[in-house]
């Protein structure tokens, strides 16, 4: 192939063109990217009685605990606490003891800090909390005074003398059995945090945290997806119940088969898409819950008449993010701590709604977008529904999910290139390599499925990338979806992260996301030939930076077999080129084998190559682009 990059700026590339789609589903926020390491630390979203609502809690030497709202919770959102019954007979230390979310990471040299509401109205001495190995080890204790038959807030910290050896630890609260004895204490809204991210409060866990912001994200679409949505309508993320004190928040019962304490809420979300500088598309409820996606559902869409409610709710949220100090919402944002309003330019009326066409275009979409417009004029709205669909008014932002198999994805590689230009930009707000099952790609593991992205996949998606890149004018977002995956707990694989308590793994697609974001120009640039079914499997897209004077070159060799380019510059350059190549490890025995993944087991089998070359002419050079393989050259110009 012989590939000329010209100086012809065919438009601006978006900053938001590449970031995230993020809504909690596989233990991504609770247990995930949220700092709190104690799983059902308040009992939400769980019924008192059942074993179900003791989830991740244990009897430590005998202890009888059960979840009760039968005495009063600690606050009016969270009605539930643990009951701690020591029996007649009972001399040891004895109590109860929290298992995280699936294990707990013990560091030396951090400060994690604490927090646990407790009252019994017949023992009033002291209550010891440790952090301690499965085995037994304590790396910390600390001992609380002061129980009395009210509500009391005790704080405490722990600052392990030792890292622990792996992630199975728990939070062990004890009492002395001999003086406790057939006494009954009550427990509530428990907390435990290690160092956040940036120091925040309530934040995030650092190494998760870290590995978004390293790949520079420009977009951040939440809070989701299905988990917006809510499997009923009263059970949809309600964001007035995200904020605040976190004994405020009554958490929910979730999409994704969990509940949510929505620790994680409105304001850590607005506040984590600033430190990452990534521009928030806010999803808001749009009169439908899951329920609605069956054709057999008897769970009604909400009708017009009864539309306003909600649609006053979404004016509330949004004046909350944007109105300034002196509006109602705005001054609740104050009292919160944040005076200065969030920028939010994007507002995305609902999820999916191609599965409830017929509402949507009648009534759900003007409705939102007239009542919207007319009080935050700013505001751009984006569509969910099937692009062909006409809506009224019509609609310039249109968001459509894309999971496939890599095939598809290399078949839609140009698909952009003849998307018309009549005003309407795309917005591919979740996307991903799923299977490789061409004909159902969110079938099951054994039928294709992907449990972790595969280099062949993250190629596949590099390919569309490049379509995207190169069509910017018209594609002004995408975000790669879901995110975050905790390998004890999910429903949905593939994922651009895995983890457990302890342990992560960046994939191949994580790679190509970073890569892509990182290496971005800021306009486009045109090449001759452009990609076309006749250049395939090599798909590539070219941009300048006019920051950093780089020329970029990402090229996808979606092929299995190495490809040679004679690549001629129309500009100059200093005769030194970068490369960041992802693809299968050299002089490894798996070359040639595409269908590889990092996993938690071997996290680092495939990892970008970084090197310089300095080309003997200034304005030529050859590359070979290997097979299977993702490549960005950075052209430096003088
Ligand atoms: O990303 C997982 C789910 O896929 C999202 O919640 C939903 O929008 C889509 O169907």
């Amino acid at each position: 192939l012989n590939l000329r990059i010209t100086k012809n700026i065919t438009h601006e590339i978006p900053s938001t063109i590449f970031g995230y789609m993020w809504e909690d589903i596989n233990h991504s926020g609770d247990g995930g990217l949220y700092g709190e390491l104690l799983q059902n630390r308040a009992f939400q979203g769980v019924i008192p009685g059942t074993q179900n609502a003791l989830n991740a809690w244990q009897s430590y030497n005998g202890a009888r605990l059960s979840v009760t709202s039968k005495t009063q919770g600690v606050s009016k959102a969270l009605p539930n606490s643990l009951e701690v019954k020591i029996p007649k007979v009972a001399t040891s230390l004895i109590g109860f003891e929290n298992t995280g979310y699936w294990g707990i990471k013990v560091q030396e040299g951090w400060t994690y800090k604490g927090s646990l509401y407790a009252k019994s109205d017949s023992y009033n001495g002291p209550i010891t909390v440790s952090l301690k190995s499965n085995r037994g080890t304590t790396f910390a204790s600390q001992k609380l005074e002061g129980i009395s038959s009210s509500w009391k807030k005790f704080e405490f910290q722990f600052k392990p003398t030792a890292s622990a050896a792996d992630e199975n630890n728990v939070f062990n609260v004890v009492v002395d059995g001999s003086t406790a004895a057939g006494k009954t204490l009550h427990f509530g809204m428990f907390s435990l945090f290690p160092p956040t991210f940036k120091g925040r409060e309530n934040g995030m866990r650092m190494d998760l945290a870290q590995l978004f912001a390293d790949t520079s994200p420009g977009v951040w679409r939440f809070p989701g997806g299905n988990n917006l949505e809510g499997n009923s309508w009263d059970s949809r993320w309600k964001w007035n119940e995200t904020i605040g004190p976190l004994e405020d928040r009554p958490g929910r019962v979730a999409d994704w088969g969990y509940p949510n304490t929505d620790g994680l809420g409105l304001l850590e979300y607005l506040n984590w898409a600033e430190d990452l500088e990534a521009e928030p598309i806010l999803g808001v409820w749009s009169g439908i819950s899951t329920q609605n996606y069956s054709e057999f559902s008897t769970w009604p869409i909400v009708p017009e008449a009864d539309l306003q409610p909600y649609i006053d709710d979404v004016l509330n949220e949004i004046e909350f993010i944007v109105g300034d100090a002196n509006t109602t919402w705005g001054s609740v944002r104050a009292s919160l701590g944040r005076t200065e309003p969030y920028a939010l330019r994007f507002i995305e009326i609902g999820n999916e709604d191609q599965f409830q066409q017929d509402s949507y275009a009648a009534y759900r979409w003007r409705d939102f977008v007239d009542a919207i417009g007319a009080k935050f004029p700013q505001m751009e709205f984006l569509a969910t529904s099937l692009p062909s669909l006409a809506l009224d008014p019509p609609y310039q932002r249109i968001d459509f999910h894309q999971y496939n198999s890599p095939n598809w994805f290399i078949d839609n590689a140009l698909f952009f290139d003849s998307y018309p230009r009549n005003n309407t930009k795309w917005f591919v707000g979740e996307y991903a390599v799923t299977s490789t099952n061409e004909t159902n790609a969110l079938d099951t593991l054994t039928n294709g499925r992907l449990a972790y992205p595969t280099l062949q996949g993250a190629v596949a998606e590099a390919a569309f990338m490049t379509g995207m890149e190169r069509n910017s004018d018209v594609v002004f977002a995408a975000s790669y979806a879901p995110s975050f995956q905790h390998i004890r707990s999910y429903q949905w694989t593939p994922d651009l992260v895995t983890y457990d308590a302890q342990r992560f793994v960046r994939s191949t697609s994580y790679y190509v996301q970073q890569m892509f974001s990182v290496n971005k120009g800021t306009h486009v640039l045109a090449t001759e030939p452009t990609p076309s079914n006749d250049t395939a499997p090599l798909f590539w897209s070219a941009s300048f930076n006019n920051e950093t004077d780089v020329v970029y070159l990402k090229v996808s060799n979606t092929g299995e077999t190495d490809l040679v380019a004679n690549i001629f510059l129309d500009f100059a350059s200093t005769g030194t080129v970068s490369a960041v190549s992802l693809g299968t490890p050299p002089l490894s025995p798996i070359t040639g084998h595409f269908n590889i993944s990092n996993t938690l087991e071997e996290p680092e089998l495939i990892t970008p190559t970084i090197f310089n070359m300095a080309i003997p002419f200034l304005d030529r050079f050859n590359y070979t682009f290997p097979a299977t393989s993702v490549t960005i050259l950075g052209i430096q110009s003088p």
